[in-house]
């Protein structure tokens, strides 16, 4: 337990596992209606490739919605079964009943990031509740901000490796938390990856 309701299960995902997730999300992001950067509010683009699946986060209006109406008005492919179950247990091992329908898979090049931000366009209910955020590395190791539920809040660095699950829920629900940079080079060789994939979970 880092903090209430934060939990970091280092090494969740074992190697054969991370192999299947990457050779997934690298098909998906691939793909087609596959990754793009987006342009958030007042015109900037983000740092990560991104892609959703079972709804789609656009970054213009920070709500939820069924197409990429702010990219090429794809449909949003739904949430790999065994991708969702994955992070049901995950969810589990930290004490939450989660069933989780929104994936954003966002990729990191060696000049990723993603400033610090609360999580908190999900369903008022579902934030209320407390529903996790479940979030799985894979790839490059990364510098990962977590800070309190104030943009001002001190802020712990936690570097986050391949296979790393990190949950937060409950009180932690809302606290900040971002990417400051990977580190390149330090996936594991197995996975032939130079980057890294984060996929979050969300239950709407
Ligand atoms: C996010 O906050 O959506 C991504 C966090 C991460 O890449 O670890
Ligand atoms: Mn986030």
């Amino acid at each position: 337990m880092v903090a209430q309701g934060a939990a970091w299960l280092k090494q969740y995902v074992p190697l054969d596992g991370q192999q299947a997730l990457v050779a997934r999300c690298r098909a998906i992001i691939d793909g087609p209606a596959g990754g793009y950067v987006p342009t958030v509010r007042g015109g900037g683009k983000m740092h990560v490739r991104m892609v959703c699946l079972g709804r789609h986060w656009n970054p213009l209006t920070y709500r939820y919605e069924a197409t990429r109406a702010d990219y090429d008005g794809s449909p949003v492919a739904p949430v790999p079964e065994a991708f969702a179950a994955l992070a049901a247990r995950v969810a589990q091992e930290a004490g939450f009943i989660f069933r989780p329908d929104i994936c954003l898979i966002n990729w990191y090049g060696p000049d990723g990031r993603m400033g610090l931000h609360q999580d908190k366009d999900e369903g008022s209910e579902s934030i209320s509740a407390g529903l996790p955020v479940v979030s799985i590395s894979l790839g490059d190791t990364a510098r990962f901000l977590f800070g309190g539920v104030r943009r001002r809040d001190p802020v712990d660095t936690l570097l986050l490796e391949s296979g790393d699950a990190f949950v937060f829920g409950g009180p932690a629900r809302l606290r900040y938390h971002g990417v400051s940079r990977i580190m390149p080079g330090t996936a594991p060789p197995a996975l032939g990856l130079e980057g890294r994939f984060n996929l979050t979970f969300r239950q709407f």
